[in-house]
């Protein structure tokens, strides 16, 4: 056991030019771990709450230094020459003198950072590499990457709907072969795009942002792209949705502003599911927004058994809406962001209750991204599956699928590949 000897915390800046944390905490036997923490634009009301500091007079509000000096004037005092048995420990006691249920005291951008440097300390010590320390039972799998090859929504200032169309190459023999197959559709897309006369810039996770009205069209586009690079649709590739509705739902209804539809709930489920029948798409996030439960309940009975219906805002890396969700048999997979929550432990304890119950795990990025790469070592050692970390550019989503392909190096023939076992039909 080793005892906590230094804490530093500084201002830096994430992948959409706005402050965030990173924090370094050091062990008297010079163990060593650094950690920064993300950032979300279209966040759920229920996240853990981030702390900004709201003085307009410093990057217009957003500044993080309440929560660094949280980090170093509140909690450091408490834990240095500490030592705990293990991060569990740890989080304990950093949820203990935070004393709220969101995290509202000490800001989860601090708890998090925090969180993340003790483990990553410990794997040091242990002369572990991170995936290997998280991991409880030596289950490795590389996960299936969702790329996010056009950006929408509140990701991109364009005329999408829906805030991410993703591919996933679930025939890959393996996982440096899936970020080949995807890396070789957003190029094929780009040059189709192109030829187009559409725009090719990108989105705030790396992808194209074109404007186009029509979630069909963007698919068709896609699915043009797929075989351009020779490849095929529903044996190497299929497709997920981010529909992100929460940030277009308002008093009931879904205001799709690019289609020019307002939808009711029941009329969004239709939506979906005549999109979902259509094309080979085996995975849909937020179809519904946060708060209603009802027509998720409804979607979960429509098309739940053939299509993974993924919880973000609706669950938040939540225990307790996670398990409201099991009770009411709503979705039947989450999407874990660390940050929501703010703690590593308890992110631990949302992916073990979804599995617990049939819940599949996706193991997700924000919008607002740094060059740590924690969430490719977690869905390594949680055998989560499946992976959602952007596009195949910019480096703050590139750099997670390249310490994924380093893990994939390190486990040589051990190395196994989620593929398509993550489809339910
Ligand atoms: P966010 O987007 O990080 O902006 O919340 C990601 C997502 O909605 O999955
Ligand atoms: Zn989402």
């Amino acid at each position: 056991m080793a005892i906590i000897k230094n804490i530093k915390a500084r201002e830096i800046l994430d992948s959409r030019g706005n402050p965030t944390v990173e924090c370094d905490i050091y062990l008297d036997d010079n163990s060593f771990g650094r950690s920064s923490v993300p950032s979300g634009a279209s966040t759920g009301m229920h996240e853990a709450i981030e702390l900004r500091d709201n003085d307009k007079g410093r990057y217009g509000g957003k500044g993080v230094l309440k929560a660094i000096s949280n980090i170093l004037e509140i909690v450091a005092p408490k834990i240095i020459n500490q030592s705990f048995d293990n991060f569990y420990d740890f989080d304990e006691n950093l949820l203990s003198i935070d004393g709220t249920k969101n995290k509202s005291n000490l800001g989860a951008n601090a708890t998090l950072a925090l969180s993340l440097a003790y483990a990553k300390a410990l794997a040091f010590q242990k002369k572990e590499e991170l995936f290997k320390y998280l991991s409880k039972d030596n289950n490795f799998v590389l996960p299936v990457p969702m790329m996010n090859i056009v950006n929408g929504g509140s990701h991109a200032d364009n005329s999408v709907d829906i805030q991410e169309f993703m591919i996933a190459p679930i025939g890959a023999p393996n996982f440096s072969e899936s970020i080949r197959y995807g890396c070789e559709i957003f190029h094929s897309l780009k040059s189709k795009l192109k030829s187009k006369g559409l725009n090719i810039n990108v989105g705030d996770e790396g992808g194209f942002a074109p404007n186009i009205n029509s979630s069909n069209e963007v698919i068709e586009l896609i699915i043009e792209a797929v075989n351009s690079a020779g490849l095929s649709m529903n044996k190497d590739i299929v497709l997920s949705l981010d529909v992100a509705s929460t940030e277009f739902y308002e008093n009931s209804k879904y205001y799709l502003k690019g289609e020019n539809k307002i939808l009711s709930s029941d009329e969004m489920i239709e939506y979906l599911k005549a999109l979902s029948s259509t094309y080979p798409i085996y995975s849909i996030e937020d179809g519904m927004s946060e708060d209603d439960w009802e027509g998720w309940e409804n979607l979960t009975k429509e098309i739940g058994a053939r299509t993974q219906l993924v919880g973000d805002d609706l669950f938040v890396t939540n225990i307790e809406r996670l398990q409201e969700g099991i009770n009411r048999k709503i979705a039947n997979s989450i999407l874990v962001k660390v940050n929501q929550i703010g703690t590593l432990s308890e992110t631990l304890d949302a992916i073990n209750l979804a599995k617990k119950n049939g819940y599949t795990n996706v193991i997700s990025h924000r919008s607002g991204e740094t060059e740590d790469t924690t969430i490719a070592d977690l869905a390594v050692a949680t055998a989560a599956g499946q992976i959602k970390t952007g596009s195949l550019s910019r480096t703050d989503r590139t750099s997670k699928y390249n310490q994924l392909l380093r893990i994939e190096e390190i486990l040589g023939n051990e190395a196994k590949f989620a593929g398509r076992q993550i489809i339910r039909y």
